[in-house]
Protein backbone atom coordinates (compact mmCIF):
# COMPACT_ATOMS: atom_id res chain seq x y z
CA UNK A 1 0.00 0.00 0.00
CA UNK A 2 0.79 3.78 -0.87
CA UNK A 3 1.37 4.32 2.68
CA UNK A 4 3.84 2.54 3.76
CA UNK A 5 6.36 3.78 1.00
CA UNK A 6 8.16 6.56 2.60
CA UNK A 7 10.05 9.57 0.67
CA UNK A 8 13.55 8.59 1.45
CA UNK A 9 12.54 4.83 -0.46
CA UNK A 10 11.02 6.69 -3.86
CA UNK A 11 13.30 6.86 -6.37
CA UNK A 12 15.22 10.62 -7.19
CA UNK A 13 15.23 12.18 -10.17
CA UNK A 14 17.41 14.55 -11.44
CA UNK A 15 15.21 17.33 -13.81
CA UNK A 16 18.35 18.77 -15.79
CA UNK A 17 16.23 21.48 -17.79
CA UNK A 18 13.21 24.16 -16.75
CA UNK A 19 9.81 22.07 -17.11
CA UNK A 20 6.52 23.47 -16.76
CA UNK A 21 5.04 23.27 -13.23
CA UNK A 22 2.94 20.60 -13.91
CA UNK A 23 5.25 18.09 -14.80
CA UNK A 24 7.30 18.99 -11.65
CA UNK A 25 4.11 17.90 -9.88
CA UNK A 26 3.69 15.00 -11.85
CA UNK A 27 6.97 13.99 -11.11
CA UNK A 28 6.39 14.70 -7.38
CA UNK A 29 3.91 12.75 -6.94
CA UNK A 30 5.95 9.29 -7.60
CA UNK A 31 9.55 10.33 -7.20
CA UNK A 32 11.94 12.26 -5.14
CA UNK A 33 12.46 15.56 -7.58
CA UNK A 34 15.40 17.40 -7.85
CA UNK A 35 15.18 20.35 -9.85
CA UNK A 36 17.96 23.24 -9.72
CA UNK A 37 16.23 24.79 -12.58
CA UNK A 38 12.92 24.76 -11.62
CA UNK A 39 10.44 26.12 -14.56
CA UNK A 40 12.35 28.77 -15.52
CA UNK A 41 16.28 28.67 -14.78
CA UNK A 42 18.43 27.37 -17.61
CA UNK A 43 21.76 25.83 -16.53
CA UNK A 44 24.92 25.47 -18.30
CA UNK A 45 25.78 21.78 -17.71
CA UNK A 46 28.92 21.85 -19.61
CA UNK A 47 31.66 21.73 -16.80
CA UNK A 48 31.72 19.27 -13.60
CA UNK A 49 28.20 21.04 -12.07
CA UNK A 50 26.49 18.33 -13.66
CA UNK A 51 27.85 15.24 -11.75
CA UNK A 52 27.86 17.41 -8.74
CA UNK A 53 23.97 18.03 -8.94
CA UNK A 54 23.19 14.45 -9.89
CA UNK A 55 24.96 12.94 -6.80
CA UNK A 56 22.88 9.94 -5.60
CA UNK A 57 19.74 10.28 -8.27
CA UNK A 58 18.31 6.73 -9.63
CA UNK A 59 17.19 8.61 -13.18
CA UNK A 60 16.97 11.98 -14.84
CA UNK A 61 15.15 13.75 -16.90
CA UNK A 62 16.58 15.81 -19.58
CA UNK A 63 16.83 17.59 -22.97
CA UNK A 64 19.67 17.82 -25.37
CA UNK A 65 20.63 20.37 -23.40
CA UNK A 66 22.22 17.99 -21.04
CA UNK A 67 25.58 16.46 -21.82
CA UNK A 68 25.38 12.35 -20.83
CA UNK A 69 28.70 11.48 -21.26
CA UNK A 70 31.02 8.51 -19.89
CA UNK A 71 32.52 10.47 -17.23
CA UNK A 72 29.30 11.86 -16.36
CA UNK A 73 28.01 8.19 -15.96
CA UNK A 74 31.13 6.98 -14.15
CA UNK A 75 30.54 9.60 -11.56
CA UNK A 76 26.56 8.49 -10.80
CA UNK A 77 27.03 4.65 -9.96
CA UNK A 78 23.52 4.79 -8.31
CA UNK A 79 21.69 6.24 -11.77
CA UNK A 80 19.78 3.62 -13.48
CA UNK A 81 17.53 5.94 -16.50
CA UNK A 82 18.49 8.43 -18.54
CA UNK A 83 14.77 9.99 -19.86
CA UNK A 84 15.13 12.66 -22.49
CA UNK A 85 12.32 14.36 -23.67
CA UNK A 86 13.55 14.58 -27.02
CA UNK A 87 13.64 12.70 -29.85
CA UNK A 88 17.30 13.07 -30.70
CA UNK A 89 20.20 11.53 -28.79
CA UNK A 90 23.03 12.48 -29.65
CA UNK A 91 24.26 14.31 -26.84
CA UNK A 92 23.72 11.02 -24.91
CA UNK A 93 26.49 8.19 -24.66
CA UNK A 94 24.06 5.84 -25.41
CA UNK A 95 26.88 3.09 -25.03
CA UNK A 96 28.14 4.06 -21.78
CA UNK A 97 24.96 3.93 -20.68
CA UNK A 98 24.65 0.74 -21.78
CA UNK A 99 27.67 -0.74 -20.51
CA UNK A 100 26.82 0.61 -17.09
CA UNK A 101 22.99 -0.88 -17.15
CA UNK A 102 21.60 2.52 -17.12
CA UNK A 103 18.48 2.52 -19.84
CA UNK A 104 17.91 5.10 -21.80
CA UNK A 105 14.52 6.45 -23.38
CA UNK A 106 13.30 8.85 -25.94
CA UNK A 107 10.48 10.78 -26.72
CA UNK A 108 9.69 10.17 -30.66
CA UNK A 109 6.10 10.48 -32.73
CA UNK A 110 5.04 13.55 -30.20
CA UNK A 111 6.67 15.95 -32.09
CA UNK A 112 6.50 14.57 -35.67
CA UNK A 113 3.65 16.57 -36.45
CA UNK A 114 4.77 19.95 -35.23
CA UNK A 115 8.49 19.32 -35.96
CA UNK A 116 7.49 18.69 -39.85
CA UNK A 117 4.78 22.27 -40.00
CA UNK A 118 8.07 24.38 -38.83
CA UNK A 119 9.95 22.60 -41.54
CA UNK A 120 7.88 22.73 -43.92
CA UNK A 121 7.43 26.40 -42.78
CA UNK A 122 10.97 27.53 -42.43
CA UNK A 123 11.42 26.28 -45.87
CA UNK A 124 8.39 28.21 -47.11
CA UNK A 125 10.44 31.37 -45.62
CA UNK A 126 13.60 30.84 -47.13
CA UNK A 127 12.24 30.20 -50.53
CA UNK A 128 9.83 32.85 -50.56
CA UNK A 129 12.69 35.47 -48.68
CA UNK A 130 10.02 35.95 -45.69
CA UNK A 131 12.72 37.26 -42.58
CA UNK A 132 14.76 39.43 -45.79
CA UNK A 133 11.22 41.23 -46.49
CA UNK A 134 10.40 41.41 -42.82
CA UNK A 135 13.56 42.98 -42.14
CA UNK A 136 13.72 45.16 -45.34
CA UNK A 137 10.47 46.71 -44.20
CA UNK A 138 11.51 47.09 -40.77
CA UNK A 139 14.55 49.28 -42.16
CA UNK A 140 12.54 51.43 -43.54
CA UNK A 141 13.94 50.34 -47.42
CA UNK A 142 10.22 49.88 -48.52
CA UNK A 143 9.81 52.94 -50.94
CA UNK A 144 8.52 51.82 -54.39
CA UNK A 145 6.97 48.48 -55.94
CA UNK A 146 9.32 46.74 -57.95
CA UNK A 147 8.77 43.69 -60.28
CA UNK A 148 11.96 41.74 -58.62
CA UNK A 149 12.02 42.77 -55.32
CA UNK A 150 12.45 40.63 -53.29
CA UNK A 151 11.01 37.59 -55.90
CA UNK A 152 11.92 33.81 -54.61
CA UNK A 153 11.44 30.78 -55.64
CA UNK A 154 8.24 29.03 -56.02
CA UNK A 155 7.27 26.09 -53.33
CA UNK A 156 4.46 24.50 -55.36
CA UNK A 157 4.99 22.00 -57.97
CA UNK A 158 8.83 22.40 -57.15
CA UNK A 159 10.86 19.26 -56.09
CA UNK A 160 10.71 18.67 -52.83
CA UNK A 161 14.64 16.64 -51.59
CA UNK A 162 14.47 14.61 -48.24
CA UNK A 163 17.55 13.63 -46.34
CA UNK A 164 16.65 11.41 -44.09
CA UNK A 165 13.39 9.62 -43.93
CA UNK A 166 12.41 9.24 -40.64
CA UNK A 167 8.81 9.73 -38.93
CA UNK A 168 9.59 13.81 -39.32
CA UNK A 169 10.92 13.60 -43.09
CA UNK A 170 7.81 11.01 -44.31
CA UNK A 171 4.96 13.90 -42.22
CA UNK A 172 7.58 16.69 -44.60
CA UNK A 173 7.30 14.57 -47.35
CA UNK A 174 3.20 14.33 -47.20
CA UNK A 175 2.94 18.08 -46.64
CA UNK A 176 4.49 18.53 -49.82
CA UNK A 177 3.05 16.14 -51.76
CA UNK A 178 -0.66 16.31 -50.93
CA UNK A 179 -0.64 20.40 -50.05
CA UNK A 180 1.43 21.35 -52.57
CA UNK A 181 1.87 19.23 -55.38
CA UNK A 182 5.35 18.65 -54.95
CA UNK A 183 7.58 15.87 -56.12
CA UNK A 184 9.43 14.13 -53.90
CA UNK A 185 12.42 12.66 -53.51
CA UNK A 186 14.59 11.53 -51.02
CA UNK A 187 17.33 9.83 -49.47
CA UNK A 188 17.81 7.69 -47.06
CA UNK A 189 20.15 4.82 -45.90
CA UNK A 190 17.70 2.31 -46.15
CA UNK A 191 14.59 2.09 -48.44
CA UNK A 192 11.18 2.62 -47.39
CA UNK A 193 8.78 -0.09 -48.60
CA UNK A 194 7.28 0.51 -51.65
CA UNK A 195 4.05 0.66 -50.47
CA UNK A 196 5.25 3.71 -48.06
CA UNK A 197 6.84 5.27 -50.92
CA UNK A 198 3.57 4.75 -53.14
CA UNK A 199 1.32 6.09 -50.82
CA UNK A 200 3.64 9.48 -49.92
CA UNK A 201 4.61 9.80 -53.85
CA UNK A 202 8.47 9.82 -52.53
CA UNK A 203 11.37 8.42 -54.75
CA UNK A 204 14.19 7.00 -53.10
CA UNK A 205 17.50 8.02 -54.75
CA UNK A 206 21.22 8.41 -54.23
CA UNK A 207 22.70 11.11 -52.49
CA UNK A 208 24.48 12.64 -55.60
CA UNK A 209 20.87 12.53 -57.61
CA UNK A 210 18.96 13.99 -54.31
CA UNK A 211 20.89 16.88 -54.26
CA UNK A 212 21.69 18.27 -58.08
CA UNK A 213 17.49 17.47 -58.50
CA UNK A 214 15.88 19.05 -55.01
CA UNK A 215 14.62 22.62 -55.51
CA UNK A 216 14.31 22.76 -52.31
CA UNK A 217 16.14 20.18 -49.55
CA UNK A 218 15.22 19.08 -45.90
CA UNK A 219 17.67 17.87 -43.41
CA UNK A 220 16.24 15.86 -41.40
CA UNK A 221 18.87 12.91 -40.51
CA UNK A 222 19.55 12.24 -37.19
CA UNK A 223 23.56 13.17 -35.91
CA UNK A 224 26.15 10.81 -35.82
CA UNK A 225 30.18 10.58 -36.44
CA UNK A 226 28.42 9.29 -39.95
CA UNK A 227 26.36 12.54 -40.52
CA UNK A 228 28.99 14.77 -39.26
CA UNK A 229 29.20 17.44 -42.30
CA UNK A 230 27.18 15.08 -44.53
CA UNK A 231 26.02 18.76 -46.33
CA UNK A 232 30.29 20.47 -46.36
CA UNK A 233 31.24 22.21 -49.61
CA UNK A 234 31.44 19.81 -52.11
CA UNK A 235 27.33 18.60 -51.69
CA UNK A 236 26.48 22.50 -51.94
CA UNK A 237 28.62 22.60 -54.88
CA UNK A 238 25.94 20.25 -56.60
CA UNK A 239 22.76 22.13 -55.64
CA UNK A 240 21.15 24.14 -58.35
CA UNK A 241 21.69 27.82 -57.51
CA UNK A 242 18.55 28.20 -57.04
CA UNK A 243 18.34 25.57 -54.40
CA UNK A 244 16.75 26.30 -50.79
CA UNK A 245 18.42 24.22 -48.14
CA UNK A 246 16.47 23.37 -44.47
CA UNK A 247 17.71 22.13 -41.14
CA UNK A 248 15.55 20.92 -38.71
CA UNK A 249 18.04 18.19 -37.66
CA UNK A 250 21.28 18.57 -35.69
CA UNK A 251 23.74 21.45 -36.63
CA UNK A 252 26.69 18.63 -36.89
CA UNK A 253 25.07 17.81 -40.25
CA UNK A 254 26.01 20.45 -42.24
CA UNK A 255 28.97 22.57 -42.44
CA UNK A 256 28.15 25.75 -41.46
CA UNK A 257 31.13 27.67 -42.10
CA UNK A 258 30.95 26.32 -45.86
CA UNK A 259 26.68 26.96 -46.07
CA UNK A 260 27.70 29.91 -44.61
CA UNK A 261 30.46 30.87 -47.93
CA UNK A 262 27.80 28.85 -50.10
CA UNK A 263 25.38 31.60 -49.58
CA UNK A 264 27.36 34.56 -49.51
CA UNK A 265 28.47 32.81 -53.15
CA UNK A 266 25.14 32.45 -54.24
CA UNK A 267 25.97 28.53 -54.99
CA UNK A 268 22.73 27.76 -53.89
CA UNK A 269 19.54 30.88 -53.09
CA UNK A 270 18.68 30.71 -49.45
CA UNK A 271 18.67 28.57 -46.34
CA UNK A 272 16.50 28.12 -43.25
CA UNK A 273 18.02 26.53 -40.06
CA UNK A 274 17.27 26.03 -37.16
CA UNK A 275 19.95 23.75 -35.26
CA UNK A 276 23.75 25.11 -35.64
CA UNK A 277 27.07 22.83 -34.73
CA UNK A 278 27.93 24.50 -31.26
CA UNK A 279 24.39 26.14 -30.00
CA UNK A 280 23.49 28.07 -28.73
CA UNK A 281 26.62 29.93 -30.55
CA UNK A 282 26.02 30.90 -34.02
CA UNK A 283 28.81 30.65 -36.79
CA UNK A 284 29.48 34.45 -37.16
CA UNK A 285 29.76 33.84 -41.18
CA UNK A 286 25.72 33.07 -41.05
CA UNK A 287 24.63 35.88 -39.02
CA UNK A 288 26.23 38.33 -41.77
CA UNK A 289 24.71 36.42 -45.00
CA UNK A 290 21.24 38.06 -45.77
CA UNK A 291 19.82 34.98 -47.39
CA UNK A 292 19.17 32.48 -44.09
CA UNK A 293 16.67 32.39 -42.25
CA UNK A 294 17.88 31.61 -38.37
CA UNK A 295 15.75 30.04 -35.80
CA UNK A 296 16.61 29.01 -32.16
CA UNK A 297 16.34 25.37 -32.24
CA UNK A 298 12.59 25.71 -31.85
CA UNK A 299 10.99 23.00 -34.67
CA UNK A 300 8.94 21.20 -31.31
CA UNK A 301 7.87 24.05 -30.05
CA UNK A 302 4.41 24.42 -29.95
CA UNK A 303 3.35 24.22 -26.46
CA UNK A 304 1.15 21.32 -26.79
CA UNK A 305 3.94 19.42 -28.39
CA UNK A 306 6.27 20.38 -25.39
CA UNK A 307 3.87 19.66 -23.01
CA UNK A 308 3.49 16.12 -24.38
CA UNK A 309 7.43 15.73 -24.84
CA UNK A 310 7.57 16.17 -21.10
CA UNK A 311 4.61 13.74 -20.49
CA UNK A 312 6.69 11.27 -22.57
CA UNK A 313 9.75 11.14 -20.87
CA UNK A 314 7.66 11.26 -17.09
CA UNK A 315 5.88 8.07 -18.54
CA UNK A 316 9.18 6.99 -19.00
CA UNK A 317 10.43 6.78 -15.85
CA UNK A 318 7.88 5.71 -14.36
CA UNK A 319 7.88 2.42 -16.97
CA UNK A 320 11.34 2.01 -16.06
CA UNK A 321 10.58 2.44 -12.08
CA UNK A 322 7.62 0.43 -12.18
CA UNK A 323 5.46 2.86 -11.22
CA UNK A 324 1.54 3.40 -11.20
CA UNK A 325 -0.11 2.43 -15.09
CA UNK A 326 3.19 2.60 -16.34
CA UNK A 327 4.29 -0.40 -14.21
CA UNK A 328 5.10 -3.63 -16.92
CA UNK A 329 5.38 -0.80 -19.64
CA UNK A 330 8.80 -0.83 -21.68
CA UNK A 331 9.95 2.52 -22.27
CA UNK A 332 10.01 4.43 -25.30
C1 LIG B 1 14.41 16.80 -30.54
O1 LIG B 1 13.41 16.33 -29.99
O2 LIG B 1 15.39 16.12 -30.81
C2 LIG B 1 14.39 18.24 -30.80
O3 LIG B 1 15.49 18.66 -31.49
C3 LIG B 1 14.24 18.98 -29.51
O4 LIG B 1 13.42 20.02 -29.68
Amino acid sequence: PAACTTRSQRPRIFVGVPIFAEVLQALAADFEVVAPCGTDTPADWSGPALAAAMAGCDGAFVAGTVPVDAALIAACPTLRAVCTMAVGYNNIDVAACTAAGVLVSNAPDVLTETTADFGFALMMAAARRIAEGEHYLRAGRWKHWRYDLLAGADVHGATLGILGMGRIGQAIARRGAAGFGMPVVYHNRSRLPEATEAALGARWVDKDTLLRTADHLVIVVPYSASSHHLIGAAELACMKPTATLTNVARGGVVDDAALADALARGVIASAGLDVFEGEPAVHPALLQVPNVVLTPHIASASLRTRRAMADLAVRNLRAVFGLGEEAGRPPT
